[in-house]
């Protein structure tokens, strides 16, 4: 990592080191809410975007020239490694993933092959060209994590219940721990790469995992969420673990092994910090919800999300979740910088 991004306040942030002003970005920084992006992506469909490096850097870039973000994070989605092994898969607009062929048996999991750098030239391309246009900008690279990818994969697409995936897992364990073993490979192998490519950080998405109950996450998905962040351990850069609705979780997620807790905005950050444990920074965690509604409402709440996140031994600002299409950029703009002008007083 180049030395003044070693410095930037985000990656300080991360390894608990002291910073002049509280870091911040955005999960879904890129995407809908901006009219730069919607234009951008007016006739290419998602998945082509993804493959595409000058959309990549442009789309990546956009919310960090807008809000002046301590971070900027790849734009892609979690499903693209899917699709470069091979698997029958699209983002449809308004749905999400979508794959053709749920897997649900042995030889749906064997189809799943190990990933290799050819297979996302373009991932490689754009991060390479996106560090030089970043400077000292920290890239935040990602992946989403064995169970919320394996729910896509069960499913066949997004999912309330989780139906399928929990039926496997509890009635075919054989079978599960087989397809998280291989998406447990190719995660790594996908991270490891960004980070070969010039990434400074990386973030696993587990957004979907708050659904589990604790002993079911320590059976059946912290053996791979731990390999995973012990693979990347060697790499020298913050590891950032993510889920949604895991109050319940947020020590296990700890346990797993990341230098930075992502909390959704269920939990406040100090009772997260008790909950994590030492040892980790903390990022989160305005509920997204909240920049739908007047300036005067997000100050009160990003003021307090400011104090309680002191009782972290590092913040990263974010919201708790993605931004919402409908969130006006303004707003952002607006909490950057009241997180920065505020948390450097
Ligand atoms: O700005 C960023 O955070 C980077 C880009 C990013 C996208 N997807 C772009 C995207 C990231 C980090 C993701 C990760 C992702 N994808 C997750 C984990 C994060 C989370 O929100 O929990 C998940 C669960 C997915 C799966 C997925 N892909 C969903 C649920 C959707 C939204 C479906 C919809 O249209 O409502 C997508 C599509 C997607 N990924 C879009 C974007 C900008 C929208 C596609 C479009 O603009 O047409």
């Amino acid at each position: 990592m180049n030395p003044e991004t070693a410095e930037s306040p985000f990656i300080r942030a991360c390894r608990r080191l002291p910073v002049p002003h509280t870091p911040v970005w955005y999960m879904r920084q890129a995407g809908r809410s901006l009219p730069e992006y919607r234009a951008v992506r007016a006739d290419v469909p998602m998945l082509t975007a993804c493959a595409t490096p000058d959309l990549i850097v442009e789309i990546t870039m956009q919310p960090v020239r807008r809000y002046g973000v301590d971070a900027a994070i790849f734009f892609s989605d979690i499903v693209v490694p899917l699709k470069a092994i091979g698997i029958d898969l699209d983002i449809k607009p308004g749905v999400g993933p979508v794959v053709a062929a749920p897997v649900r048996d042995a030889a749906g999991a064997a189809a799943l092959r190990p990933l290799e750098p050819g297979d996302v030239p373009y991932v490689t391309e754009a991060m390479r060209a996106l560090v030089k246009e970043l400077g000292p900008t920290p890239l935040i690279g990602f992946a989403g994590a064995p169970f919320t990818l394996a729910s896509y994969l069960i499913e066949g697409g997004p999912s309330k219940n989780h139906d399928h995936t929990k039926a496997m897992m509890y009635g075919e364990p054989a079978l599960w721990h087989a397809l998280m073993e291989r998406l447990t490979d190719l995660t790594v192998a996908y991270l490891r790469l960004q980070v070969d490519a010039g990434a400074s950080a990386v973030q696993l998405f587990d957004s979907w995992v708050g659904a589990v109950a604790p002993a079911d996450y320590r059976e059946f998905v912290l053996p791979y969420t731990g390999r995973i962040f012990a693979a990347l351990a060697d790499l020298d850069v913050p590891r950032i673990h993510f889920g949604v609705g895991t109050g319940e979780l947020l020590g296990l997620l700890g346990e797993a092994g990341a230098d930075v807790v992502g909390v959704d905005w269920r939990v406040p950050l100090d009772e997260a910090a008790r909950r994590v444990g030492p040892g980790k920074a903390l990022q989160g965690n305005l509920d997204p919800a909240i920049l739908l509604a007047p300036w005067e409402a997000v100050e009160g709440r990003a003021a307090d999300i400011l104090a309680r996140g002191r009782a972290a031994e590092g913040h990263v600002f974010n919201l708790g979740h993605g931004v919402l299409p409908s969130t006006d950029p303004a707003q952002l703009a607006r909490l950057t910088d009241y997180v920065h002008e505020t948390s450097a007083s």
